[in-house]
C-alpha cells in the first residue's frame, strides 16, 4: 500500500518532498518531474526555490498533467502559464524541456497520442507529483476514468468547474473540457507522490488510500503503485483508519530508505 506520510503543515510537506527531489536530481540531473498545478503542490514549489543555486535544475525535464481545452495558452489561468509561472520560471527549468498538453483546437484530436510519444521518448516519468480533487480526480481524471485510460479529453464535472471558479471571473469562464494523462499514464511513473491539505479533502484522501478501488474514485488507482507516497496534514488525514500505524511507521523508518 501508499506509504502514508503525516506532516504538520504544507510547509512541511514541501520541505519533505523537495529533499527527495533534490535527492534524485542529484543522483540524475535530467530527471523527469511530473507536474501538477492547482494550490497544493504550491509548498514543493516554494521549497525548491529555496534550493535554487545549491541545485541546479536547469536540465531537469517536465510533464504537466492536464490543461484546459480551448483556453489560449497566453491566458492566465491555463495550465501552460501557470506552470510557466509557478514552475519553470522560479526554478530556473529550460522552457524547451518542459511540456503541458496542448488544448489547442486544431490539433486536439490527436494531442493525446502526442503526448504519450513524447512522455515515452523521454524514457518516463521519474516522479509524478499529484494533488486531489474533493470528488477524487488525480489529474483530471474525473470519476469513472478507467483506471487503464491515457492521455485524453475529458469533460471537468461540475463540481471540478466550481472548486476551480476562484481562479476564473467567474464559473462560466471555467472551460467545460480538458486534456489530461490517463490513470494508466500516471501509473507508469517510477514514484507516485500525492499531496492532499485541509478538511475538505479528507473523504478523497481516506477514499484514495483505504477505500475500495473503483473507478469512481479516480485517486484509488494508487493502490495499484508499488511506490507512492501519500503526504497529507492531519486534516486531510483526519478520516484516515490507520493514522496512528502511518505515524508509527514513518516513526521507525530506516535511515537509508527515503521516500
Ligand atoms: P487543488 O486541486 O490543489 O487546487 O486543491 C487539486 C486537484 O484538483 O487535483
Amino acid at each position: 500500500m501508499a506509504e502514508v506520510v503525516i506532516v504538520e503543515n504544507p510547509a512541511a510537506a514541501g520541505e519533505l518532498v523537495a529533499a527527495e527531489i533534490e535527492r534524485l536530481v542529484r543522483e540524475r540531473p535530467d530527471a523527469v518531474l511530473g507536474l501538477a498545478t492547482g494550490s497544493t503542490p504550491l509548498p514543493v514549489y516554494e521549497a525548491l526555490r529555496r534550493r535554487v543555486g545549491a541545485l541546479e535544475l536547469g536540465r531537469v525535464r517536465g510533464f504537466a498533467l492536464d490543461e484546459y481545452v480551448g483556453l489560449d495558452p497566453a491566458h492566465p489561468e491555463s495550465y501552460r502559464s501557470v506552470i510557466t509561472r509557478e514552475v519553470v520560471e522560479p526554478l530556473g527549468l529550460d522552457p524547451r524541456l518542459v511540456r503541458v498538453p496542448d488544448g489547442g483546437a486544431a490539433t486536439i484530436r490527436h494531442a493525446g497520442d502526442d503526448y504519450e510519444a513524447a512522455i515515452a521518448e523521454a524514457g518516463g516519468v521519474d516522479l509524478q507529483i499529484l494533488g486531489i480533487g474533493t470528488d477524487g480526480h488525480i489529474g483530471f481524471n474525473e470519476p469513472g476514468s478507467s483506471f487503464a485510460s491515457r492521455t485524453r479529453v475529458k469533460t471537468l464535472t461540475e463540481q471540478t468547474r466550481s472548486d476551480n471558479a476562484r481562479f476564473f471571473a467567474s464559473i462560466d469562464d471555467v472551460p467545460r473540457h480538458c486534456i489530461t494523462q490517463g490513470l494508466g499514464t500516471i501509473l507508469e511513473a517510477r514514484h507516485l507522490v500525492l499531496l492532499a491539505f485541509g478538511e475538505q479533502k479528507a473523504q478523497a484522501i481516506a477514499a484514495a488510500v483505504e477505500g475500495p478501488l473503483s473507478a469512481m474514485l479516480p485517486g484509488s488507482a494508487i493502490q495499484l503503485h508499488p511506490h507512492t507516497t501519500v503526504v497529507v496534514d492531519e486534516a486531510a488525514a483526519s478520516l484516515l483508519a490507520q493514522a496512528d500505524y502511518y505515524r508509527y511507521t514513518f516513526a521507525h523508518k530506516p535511515d537509508w530508505q527515503g521516500l
